[in-house]
């Protein structure tokens, strides 16, 4: 499987099949069973954790120790924290006092499944879960390199990252907010998270200080195509190819990317990160290049 990566037959398909069964395997064994009392929470966590996410932050947290010679081994349990805080993002976003959505990765919301207060809970217990699993999974690191992934992924979900981005974005709603301002919500409710999936991976690769640089701005501009491309979507796509309702951000009246500037220039604003992300890591070789396919991925994506 880390058979080395060659630019001309790499198989981003099955690139991705591979690493995402070992982050499915691994996010079983770290998460509590449903027969571990209180049953509902930990059912809670799994139903959401398990409903089919792409996986895309552990695999961009692997895709990028690779890019630096480390393995999928080297990152797992930091790959899972990713997706625990990203699923922990995803139940808390679709609550009745945020986006109040009914559908996420193609199943119940958590809410509607189990009520508001599991939601708010099985959300909090993920949070805590994420952290809990790289204190006591990441151990192939020196501990200053364990407590450095710590604070970044901390940093990245908090007040200055995700959840401030998300705060922001309620503000927002139905306001006409300014380019700057949209680039900042969207930079810190989902880029800072993708961005830390970078960082941390390249980090447990033991990164130098250039490529970590590099590695950053891969990220930034990967972190601003991704959601651009989540609000083109939710305007071109339909529910059930998406798995969540489409419409939401105009029910909710959010500022978005084809609010702002319409769909067409949207797709070129997104085209363009993805390809300043690319040109980030043109120095890289070619054991960078599943991160490339993900750049590419992220705005030909259809869900
Ligand atoms: C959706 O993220 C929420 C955003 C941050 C835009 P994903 O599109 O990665 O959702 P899953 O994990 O595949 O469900
Ligand atoms: C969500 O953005 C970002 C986070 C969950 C932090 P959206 O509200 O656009 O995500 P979706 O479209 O519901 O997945
Ligand atoms: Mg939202
Ligand atoms: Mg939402
Ligand atoms: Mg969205």
């Amino acid at each position: 499987m880390s058979a080395s990566i060659t630019a001309p037959d790499f198989d981003f398909s099955r690139y991705v099949r591979d690493r995402a069964r070992l982050v499915n395997d691994a996010l079983d064994r770290y998460t509590p069973t449903d027969s571990v009392h209180p049953t509902v929470l930990h059912a809670a966590m799994r139903y959401s954790l398990f409903a089919g996410g792409k996986r895309i932050r552990p695999l961009l947290c692997i895709a990028s120790a690779e890019a630096l010679g480390g393995t999928t081994e080297d990152v797992l349990p930091t790959a899972c924290a990713l997706e625990m805080v990203h699923t922990f993002s995803l139940i808390h976003d679709d609550l009745p006092a945020i986006d109040d959505d009914d559908y996420r990765r193609g199943l119940l919301t958590s809410h509607k499944k189990f009520g508001e207060a599991i939601a708010i809970l099985a959300g909090d217990a993920l949070h805590t879960l994420a952290f809990t699993t790289i204190a006591m999974h990441q151990q192939a690191a020196q501990p200053t390199v364990i407590i450095e992934v710590i604070r970044r992924l901390a940093l990245a979900s908090g007040t200055l990252g995700m959840v401030g981005g998300q705060v922001d974005d309620i503000a927002s709603e139905g306001k006409a907010i300014s380019a700057e301002v949209l680039r900042s919500i969207h930079a810190r409710k989902t880029g800072a998270l993708l961005n830390a999936a970078i960082e941390t991976g390249a980090l447990l690769a033991n990164a130098s200080e250039a490529d970590l640089v590099s590695l950053q701005r891969f990220g930034e501009q990967v972190g601003l195509a991704f959601q651009i491309v989540d609000d083109i979507l939710d305007v071109t796509s339909d529910d059930a190819t998406l798995g969540k309702p489409t419409g939401s951000d105009e029910k909710n009246d959010k500022a978005t990317y084809p609010k702002l500037f319409g769909l067409e220039a949207s797709i070129g604003f997104a085209r363009e990160a993805s390809d300043a992300a690319i040109a980030a890591i043109r120095s890289f070789g070619p054991a960078a290049e599943p991160l490339r396919c993900f750049a590419r991925f992220i705005v030909d994506r259809e869900k």
